[in-house]
């Protein structure tokens, strides 16, 4: 391959696949646009980044939080972007409040949410299943989660939005600066309010346990609480919603595997899971080298800038097998959809928990998904990959 490969040309978002399999043959650590970073895109070399923080830290992506016209962006706070010892810490405090608990007492109220929004989905003619679907089930969870009340939920939406798009925005894009600052304000202000209300009255929730939470006597910051709250908001709405479309598309694509699994229910779990390996909703992670090191035969100087392109080691033959077709039977998981390491993914329970009781009332309630009408439109991000919008056609079971 001669000249860079740029991830967010069209042709690329619609289909990255051939591109990252040409890219795991004969530049398995290269160089792509934008911005030349350095993609690692085979499995082994992936898993050895993320397990090494020392060599391949996140802090050095703070500072893409902290552009000049932006000094206290509350997800500079968070863990994301944080090193040990500092994520240590962050990352015990937190996992206290985030146990088994939060997915007994979620179940329930998702499985009969999810029940409601199958029950309330039009058959027959062409829906926008990305907005109708897949981004109402994460929606109603991170609202839960985060303690906002009813009349709240619908700014949610917009605010992933507008927060998933931060490192997107130019030094001269006064505009969409302004419009960034005036949605952090409205959204911190939002929950500053839950924190005051369950410091006053704490209730049997998860920010209630995060007030609660001490190690070795030490309670989470302010600054941390909030950087929490944001990083709840960009880390648990956007990767989930496309977790639901990328099984959406999977239905429409290969038609007799609703009635597979209604038939059999158990299946779910390890559809789940090719899906999360097929499909990742989280396609690259980043990473930053604190010294000169070698990655799969490749010299990268100290202060390099990594993209671990979690799609293409999933999809690494050295690895899976057949790794370009969906397969059920695939004795799993060894995947990295959810990261791997002192980042792995926090919410990957929950998530996987969303995804079971969603495609279990989809199947329930339709024999089949077909394609709607007009195109499907592709998001340009180097981290999450998903449809805009996707329009299907549902058929009654
Ligand atoms: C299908 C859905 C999801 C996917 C694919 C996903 C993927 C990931 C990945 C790849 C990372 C590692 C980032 C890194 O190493 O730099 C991560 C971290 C994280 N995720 Fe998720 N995620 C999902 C859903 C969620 C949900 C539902 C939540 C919360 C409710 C969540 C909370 C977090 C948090 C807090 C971190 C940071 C952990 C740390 O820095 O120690 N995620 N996620």
């Amino acid at each position: 391959m001669s000249s860079r490969v740029n991830l967010l040309a069209p042709e690329v978002r619609a289909n990255p696949y051939p591109v990252f399999a040409e890219l795991r043959r004969n530049a398995p650590v290269s160089q792509v646009d934008p911005g030349g970073l350095w993609a690692v895109t085979r499995y082994a070399d992936a898993a050895a980044v993320l397990k090494n923080p020392q060599l391949f830290a996140s802090e050095g992506f703070r500072q893409a939080y902290r552009p000049a016209w932006f000094s206290d962006y509350p997800m500079a706070d968070s863990m994301l972007v944080m090193d040990p010892p500092h994520h240590t810490r962050l990352r015990a405090l937190v996992n206290r409040a985030f146990g088994p608990p939060v997915l007994t007492r979620l179940e329930p109220r998702i499985r009969q949410f999810v029940e409601q929004l199958a029950a309330g989905l039009p058959t027959g003619r062409s829906v926008d299943f990305a907005e109708e679907w897949s981004v109402r089930i994460p929606l109603i969870v991170m609202a839960d989660l985060l303690g906002l009340s009813p009349e709240v939920h619908p700014r949610l939406k917009r605010w992933a939005d507008t927060f998933g798009s931060f490192t997107g925005i130019g030094p001269n894009d006064t505009e969409r600066q302004e419009h960034m600052r005036a949605t952090v304000a409205e959204a911190r202000q939002h929950f500053q309010q839950v924190l005051e209300e369950r410091r006053r009255e704490p209730r049997d929730d998860l920010m209630s346990d995060l007030l609660r939470a001490r190690v070795d006597g030490e309670a989470l910051t302010d600054a941390e609480l909030m950087g929490f709250m944001f990083l709840l908001v960009v880390a648990g709405m956007e990767t989930t919603v496309h977790l639901m479309n990328h099984s959406a598309i999977r239905f429409r694509d290969e038609p007799e595997l609703m009635g597979r699994l209604r038939a059999d229910h158990s299946l779910i779990p390890r559809f789940v899971e090719e899906i999360l390996r097929y499909e990742p909703p989280v396609h690259g992670i980043f990473r930053v080298t604190t010294q000169e090191t070698e990655l799969g035969g490749v010299r990268l100087p100290k202060g390099a800038r990594m993209l671990v392109v979690l799609c293409s080691a999933n999809r690494d033959e050295a690895q899976f097998p057949g790794a370009d077709r969906f397969n059920l039977d695939r004795p799993g998981p060894q995947n990295l959809p959810f990261g791997h390491g002192i980042h792995f993914c926090l919410g990957a329970q929950l998530a996987r928990l969303e995804a079971r009781l969603g495609t279990e009332a989809l199947v329930t309630r339709f024999s089949r998904l077909s394609p709607g009408e007009g195109p499907v439109r592709w998001n340009t991000s180097l981290v999450v990959r998903g449809p805009l919008s996707l329009p299907l056609v549902a058929h009654p079971a």
